[in-house]
């Protein structure tokens, strides 16, 4: 029989903590960018982030190493040697102009939990990590979950060139300019073999526990994305000067595509497709110029991966025709692919089974936003814990969770990881003890 853990009284994660923890990251934010936190991947100020986490991690006895990916793990051992380990974090990087949330809620939780395992003595069969994972948003290099992606083996060094940020900088470069080694972030991989699963919390990012008042979501599907740039070329002149019928209206081109895109969103054949144009670069950008180019970038989001990708084709498609129609160019690039992700049932009904246990009501429910958890699920059986967002907002400076909400997910979270050390240590037991009995 192995050293099986037995189960704590109910470890209740503190809210004034998590909030201060929260107020911590939120700090640190590029001066003068503007309203909300603004701390994008693979820059000084993530980096700061994870000391932030490293240092607590480290006070409370933990190992902590940064890997070759600048991701950051902590780890605490297992009572029992050379079993694989648990795992949970999320995201410490932000879009431009974020909240104090998406991400951070996950990190904070994650920390929460190291200091209940430590303060009330918990004893676990696995080992638990604790990951602050590096460049998740896609908001600065197209691309999101780079960290994530490189220890899922889903990006490699070769990979790091082409992706490039609005100044031309690569992620190769970024890595570089940070102290990370762009060349070695294969060493960063995960080996399949050295985890059992993998739980991470998440603000939910949408208005479904706020409008069915229920406090904890369990996911069971995050979507895919498919991200595009469309770069349109028309032929700068002046304003005054040019007749409307000699036009070649980079600008005008783009607005038209930018309605396109929309109404196929809403079209019936692609219901549940979400694609929108976030960011729209327009040459030379002046009041008495026709515009010469206009950049769009594309996001298509959708948890069935046929229609991400055929609503994706059919944009640049019928962008072609319309570009045509307006005597413009048009050039499609693909920036970013990633596939919608079935989570594992068992992990989800393990944490289905703690809100039970816990008396805590729960939905599952999709995902629509990208994480961090979608790919490591790719080497680790993973599952996600959402809590709720105020009004569904995120990427926001008014996205918002109340302290208490994300107390209630980190006690999910910490008996969460604990049911499942149970789980897999009794399974593994009952298999030991089979082969002993040449059953
Ligand atoms: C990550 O935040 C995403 O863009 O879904
Ligand atoms: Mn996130
Ligand atoms: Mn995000």
């Amino acid at each position: 029989m192995s050293n099986l853990t037995t189960a704590p009284a109910r470890l209740n994660a503190d809210p004034e903590r998590l909030q201060k923890r929260l107020d911590t990251f939120a700090a640190l934010s590029e001066p003068g960018s503007g309203p909300g936190v603004t701390r994008l991947a693979y820059t000084p100020l993530e980096r700061e982030a994870h000391a932030v986490f490293a240092d607590e991690m480290r006070s409370l006895g933990l190992t902590v190493r940064t890997d070759a990916a600048g991701n950051t793990i902590a780890e605490r051992a297992g009572t029992v040697p050379g079993l694989p380990a648990l795992g949970t974090g999320s995201h410490l990087d932000s879009v431009p102009n974020a909240g104090a949330y998406d991400g951070i809620a996950g990190v904070v939780a994650a920390m929460e939990t190291a200091r209940l395992y430590r303060d009330h003595d918990v004893a676990h069969a696995h080992p638990v990590r604790f990951v602050a994972f590096a460049a998740e948003e896609g908001a600065r290099f197209g691309q999101a979950c780079t960290g994530s992606r490189i220890v899922s083996g889903l990006t490699a060094a070769q990979d790091l060139a082409d992706k490039q940020d609005a100044d031309g900088i690569t992620l190769a470069d970024a890595l570089r300019s940070v102290g990370l080694p762009p060349e070695a972030v294969g060493a960063a991989r995960w080996e399949p073999a050295d985890w059992a699963a993998f739980v991470e919390l998440h603000i939910e990012q949408g208005g479904v526990l706020e409008a069915a008042g229920t406090p904890i979501g369990v996911v069971d599907l995050i979507s895919g994305s498919t991200r595009l740039l469309l770069e349109v070329t028309g032929r700068a002149s002046h304003t005054g000067g040019t007749p409307m019928h000699l036009r070649a209206d980079a600008m005008a081109a783009a607005a038209e595509i930018v309605l396109l895109i929309e109404s196929l969103a809403n079209d019936t054949r692609h219901h549940g497709t979400r694609a929108t144009v976030g960011r729209l670069q327009v040459e030379p950008g002046s009041i008495t110029t026709i515009a010469g180019k206009a950049d769009l970038y594309v996001d298509v989001r959708d948890v069935d991966s046929d229609r991400q990708r055929l609503t994706a084709a059919e944009i640049v498609e019928r962008a072609q025709a319309l570009c045509v129609r307006r005597g413009v160019g048009l050039t499609a690039r693909a920036l970013a692919d990633a596939s919608p992700v079935i989570l594992p049932g068992w992990v989800r009904e393990t944490l289905a089974d703690t809100c039970r246990g816990l008396g805590v009501d729960h939905r599952v429910l999709p995902s629509g936003a990208s994480h961090d958890a979608q790919m490591v699920n790719h080497v680790v059986p993973t599952g996600m814990v959402f809590v709720p967002s105020r009004e569904g907002i995120s990427h926001s400076p008014l996205e918002w969770t109340g302290a208490d909400e994300l107390a209630l997910g980190a006690d999910v979270l910490a008996a969460g990881l604990l049911e499942l050390d149970r789980r897999l240590a009794a399974a593994r037991d009952g298999h030991d003890e089979r082969e002993e009995n040449g059953t």
